[in-house]
C-alpha cells in the first residue's frame, strides 16, 4: 500500500535523538540554537530564525508580535489547513477569505485588492503546497495601503522566490516541521523575520512573555504562551536540514513524472511545474460527478489498487467557525470546487519512478472507465 506521505527518517535521525536523550537535557537547549543557525544559514538573506513547537504557534506569535489583534481584519485564501484562519481568530482578529486560483490554489493580488477595507491590517498569503505566492505584487499593495505581511510558509520550506528561499523576505515568515512537510522535527515550526526588534518581542511571546536581565533577574512585560522547540525535535531537524535540497529535487522529479504520466483526461486538472516549487504535495482536481461517481468512491478504489490518497482541504470559509462571520457556499466558488474535487496524490522523497507510474495507472484505468469506481 503506497501512502499519500511518508516522512523520510532513519538511523541518523533515531541516533540524535539518542544523544539528546541521553544528554540530560531534552527540551530547549543548545540543539535548537543549532536548528536555529542552521535555518539562519539555509535560508539566507542575513534573517533571524526561532524555532518554534509548531507552525500554528509561529503564526499566531507572528500575529501578536505584528499588533494585529480585536478589531483588526486580515485578508488570506479561503483555501488552506484551517490553522491558517484558527491563528487568526486566536488573536481576535477577523479573518478575511479570498477565492485562489485553480491551478496554482494561491490567492491572486487582485483578489486581495478587492478584499481591503479601512480595517484591513495585514495580508496572510499561503504558499500552497509547496509554491510561491507572486510576493512582488503582495508586497507592493501591502506598502501602499500600509498592511503588515505574514507568510504562511508552513508547506514551503526549500521553495524558491525570484533568486531567494522562501523566508528571506525580512517579514515575518513561519515554516512547519510537522511530520508530513518536506523535513521534520515531528512536531515544529520556526519564524524567520530581519527584524532584531520583532525577533526579542517572537522569544518573550514564544516563551510565558518572559525577559531576562543582565542579573540574572527576570520580568514579564507582556502575554507569552509555551511555544518553545524541544532539543529532541531540534537534534532531528539538524538531521533533516541538510537532506532537504536533495529531498525537494527527488520530489519536483516525482511530480514532473506525475505531469507527464497522468492522463489527460477533461475531468481533471494537474497541477503544474514552476521553478522553484518544493512540491509539498502533488494533487488534482477531478470532477468526480461528471464521471458518474463520488470522491469517497474513487479514493475506496484507488485504496484496493494500493494507493493512499488524501484531501488538503475542504474550503475554510464553510467550516462551521467560519459561516459565524457570514460566509457561505458559493462565496469562493474556485476554492469550493478545489474543497470538492481535490485529491493528493502519494509525494514523498522515498518513492521510487515505479510507485509513480503505478499511481498513473489507476487513475487511467478509473479515468477511462476500464474499472468503475
Ligand atoms: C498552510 C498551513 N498553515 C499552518 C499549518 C500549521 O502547522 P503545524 O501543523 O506545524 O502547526 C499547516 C500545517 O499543516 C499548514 O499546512
Amino acid at each position: 500500500m503506497l501512502p499519500f506521505t511518508r516522512p523520510t527518517v532513519g538511523e541518523e535521525e533515531q541516533q540524535a535523538i539518542k544523544e539528546v536523550l541521553e544528554s540530560g537535557w531534552i527540551t530547549t537547549g543548545p540543539k535548537v540554537k543549532a536548528f536555529e543557525e542552521a535555518l539562519e544559514a539555509y535560508i539566507g538573506g542575513g534573517v533571524l530564525v526561532r524555532a518554534f513547537n509548531s507552525g500554528t504557534s509561529a503564526l499566531e506569535a507572528a500575529l501578536i508580535a505584528s499588533g494585529v489583534g480585536s478589531g483588526d481584519e486580515v485578508i488570506l485564501p479561503a483555501m488552506s489547513f484551517t490553522a491558517s484562519a484558527n491563528v487568526i481568530v486566536r488573536v481576535g482578529a477577523t479573518p478575511v477569505f479570498v477565492d485562489v486560483d485553480l491551478v496554482s490554489r494561491n490567492l491572486t493580488v487582485k483578489a486581495v485588492e478587492a478584499a481591503l477595507t479601512p480595517r484591513t491590517r495585514a495580508i496572510m498569503p499561503v504558499h500552497f503546497a509547496g509554491l510561491a505566492v507572486e510576493m512582488h505584487a503582495i508586497y507592493d499593495l501591502a506598502e501602499r495601503n500600509n498592511l503588515v505581511v505574514i507568510e504562511d510558509a508552513a508547506q514551503a520550506i526549500g521553495t524558491g522566490i525570484g533568486g531567494h528561499k522562501v523566508g528571506a523576505s525580512g517579514n515575518p515568515v513561519c515554516f512547519s516541521f510537522h511530520p508530513n512537510k518536506n523535513i521534520t522535527t515531528i512536531e515544529g515550526g520556526a519564524l524567520a523575520s530581519s527584524d532584531p526588534q520583532f525577533i526579542r518581542r517572537i522569544e518573550r511571546i514564544r516563551f510565558h512573555g518572559i525577559e531576562r536581565d543582565d542579573e540574572g533577574g527576570m520580568d514579564v512585560p507582556e502575554w507569552g504562551g509555551k511555544m518553545n522547540m524541544p532539543d529532541v525535535g531540534a537534534a532531528m531537524g539538524l538531521v533533516q536540514l541538510p537532506k532537504l535540497e536533495d529531498f525537494n529535487h527527488r520530489r519536483r522529479e516525482l511530480a514532473l513524472r506525475y505531469i507527464k504520466r497522468l492522463p489527460k483526461h477533461s475531468a481533471m486538472v494537474i497541477p503544474k511545474d514552476v521553478p522553484g516549487h518544493s512540491w509539498h504535495m502533488f494533487a488534482v482536481c477531478i470532477d468526480y460527478l461528471s464521471l458518474g461517481t463520488s470522491r469517497k468512491a474513487f479514493q475506496e478504489q484507488l485504496q484496493m489498487m494500493g494507493v493512499g490518497t488524501g484531501i488538503h482541504y475542504p474550503a475554510m470559509h464553510l467550516f462551521s467557525l467560519y459561516r459565524h462571520y457570514g460566509y457561505g457556499p458559493g462565496d469562493f466558488p474556485v476554492a469550493e470546487r478545489i474543497g470538492k474535487q481535490t485529491l493528493t496524490l502519494p509525494l514523498f522523497p522515498a518513492m521510487s519512478d515505479e510507485d509513480v507510474d503505478q499511481v498513473c495507472d489507476a487513475l487511467n484505468k478509473l479515468l477511462s472507465g476500464e474499472v468503475t469506481p
